[in-house]
């Protein structure tokens, strides 16, 4: 019998493999690592940290993750040869507990369009790679991708095999996000009545989300027999993305007196995880999106707001404080001091050390002084945005900008180097953003052409931050940066600084690695 008890669901977390695969959302190493934390600290059960095969780049970053052994399994992601098998095992074994996931397709349409194989090659083709999996680590998943349109008889055939030949987890994935609940649903039962030892190992689901049902689609296989999730930080992935883990976690919460299941995710820690991969990837969670959008417990229609009035539970089915949203509304300001900034830190679900606390306090200051009040949003830019203001070699000591209809925009910056000295370049430009960018090249001599511009706000008023993400091209690569102030422009040439430093201290380590690159292949 299975040792799995059996109303706890595994939370395995794919946001930096399936998630990061997605246009748009690569992650550098140093930004891999931090969700890496992140995922610990929100409790996952399973981290799958990359693809090792698809570059050096990915081997570099599961393995690091796997040697920092922040607690949940490390998981890394494999086709069915040995070159993908040994990589992941080379990559994954420094974690205390590490997983080798491998795949094979095995719809009609993927065999004959994509693999060009039969269908007992591709049984043959599982079975080694289970079997030389389970070789090297005890802890082997297995998925037939494309599952979902794949013949429910043979999807059982492969399945079967892949469990004789000794996978500890089976996943189904829905890998073009196509069926629907009551399918899916039929799907796993019919797994469970005809694949012998099912009840032995760990059954999962994997969807995608292209009409907008993944997280109903992996409830459906839950209620059906399913103990494992995979899920993304805000969904994302692939086209429109994957199951979303804070969805799926609290609706399994929220109406625990259905499933009767739970997860051992701290909920408290949604929001900040949300909120570190959005500002990370620069991809912007809708205001409306379920659980940790900005609109997701505002409550406007004035009937609406009476009821809260009269008893939060009229409207409300969940409290922003479960997913580690604070209703507080203390704002602070340039009086505030080192405590209070600690205490809305952590009441914000950021544990820093000491000298992280120092450092954003220290930009906490820098901005009370250009504005009156301090909102959670504007706290939330500066963590995220720390290690970018502080490490040099180049501080934006300031930047001045000119701009006038049909004249090009003029820019001068003036930067201190590492030695304290100060250097200053005027440039002119298309734009006030392109005519800063000239001018921090015409200092720091690195160019960079810029190839998108996020702006997102941090908090309302007038007076609030423009948190900025750039993504721009260097020597034919592609790299990410970030900044936030009241000043868009200002906010846009940190971004540009950030990522000229980095770039500057990966010459000055003396090469080139592939820690702050955002371009890789992916599968
Ligand atoms: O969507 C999919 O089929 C996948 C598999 C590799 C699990 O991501
Ligand atoms: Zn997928």
């Amino acid at each position: 019998m299975s040792s799995e008890p059996e109303d706890r669901i595994r939370i395995f977390d794919t946001t930096l493999r399936d998630g990061e695969q997605a246009p748009g959302c690569s992650m550098t190493l140093r930004e891999k690592l931090r969700v890496a934390k992140a995922l610990a600290e929100l409790n996952v059960d399973i981290i799958e940290a990359g693809f090792p095969a698809a570059s050096p780049g990915d081997f570099e970053s599961v393995k690091a993750i796997a040697d920092e052994n922040f607690g949940p399994t490390i998981c890394g992601l494999a086709r069915c040869n040995a070159e993908d098998i040994e990589k992941v095992h080379a990559a994954v074994k420094g974690a205390d507990r590490h997983r080798i996931h491998v795949f094979v397709a095995t719809s009609a349409i993927h065999r004959e369009h994509k693999l060009k194989m039969a269908k007992e090659e591709i049984i043959k083709s599982a079975v080694g790679a289970v079997t030389m999996a389970r070789e090297l680590v005890d802890d082997v998943e297995f998925s037939p991708e494309d599952a979902s349109r794949t013949e429910l008889g043979y999807l059982a055939e492969v399945v079967s095999a892949a469990i004789e030949a000794g996978a500890t987890t089976v996943n189904i994935p829905d890998t073009v996000g196509y069926t629907v609940p009551a399918e899916f649903d039929r799907l796993f039962r019919y797994l469970k009545e005809h694949v012998a030892g099912i009840d032995d190992i760990t059954l999962s689901v994997h969807c995608h989300n292209d009409l907008g049902m993944a997280v109903a689609n992996s409830l459906a296989a839950v209620h059906a027999g399913a103990r494992q999730i995979e899920c993304t930080i805000n969904g994302i992935g692939e086209r429109a993305g994957n199951c979303s883990l804070e969805e799926v976690v609290m609706a399994l919460r929220t109406r625990a007196e259905f499933f009767d299941l739970h997860t051992d995710i701290d909920s408290k820690r949604l929001y900040p995880t949300s909120r570190l991969v959005s500002s990370i990837t620069g991809m912007h969670v809708p205001r409306n999106k379920a659980i940790v959008g900005e609109n997701a417990f505002a409550h406007e229609a004035g009937i609406h707001q009476h009821g809260m009035l009269q008893h939060a539970s009229t409207y409300e089915i969940m409290r922003p404080d479960d997913v580690g949203i604070s209703r507080s509304n203390l704002v602070l300001g340039k009086h505030s001091g080192r405590h209070a900034f600690r205490d809305r830190v952590r009441e914000l679900g950021f544990e820093l050390d000491d000298f992280e606390t120092n450092r954003a306090f220290q930009e906490f200051k820098k901005l009370a002084d250009k504005k009156k009040d301090v909102f959670d949003g504007d706290i939330e830019a500066i963590i995220m945005n720390v290690d970018a203001a502080t490490a040099g070699p180049w501080h934006m000591k300031s930047l001045s900008v000119h701009t006038q209809s049909d004249e090009p925009a003029e820019a001068t910056v003036v930067l201190i180097g590492e030695d304290g000295e100060e250097s200053s370049a005027s440039a002119t430009g298309d734009g006030p953003v392109h005519a800063a960018f000239q001018a921090i090249e015409g200092i720091t001599g690195v160019p960079l052409a810029l190839k998108n511009f996020e702006l997102h706000s941090t908090s309302m008023g007038e007076d609030a931050q423009g948190e900025v993400t750039v993504t721009v091209v260097h020597d034919g690569e592609s790299y990410r940066g970030h900044g936030a102030s009241v000043d868009i422009v200002e906010a846009g040439s940190q971004a540009c600084l950030e990522v000229t430093n980095r770039l500057l201290r990966r010459r000055q380590r003396g090469g080139p690695d592939t820690s702050t690159t955002i371009d890789r292949a992916t599968i």
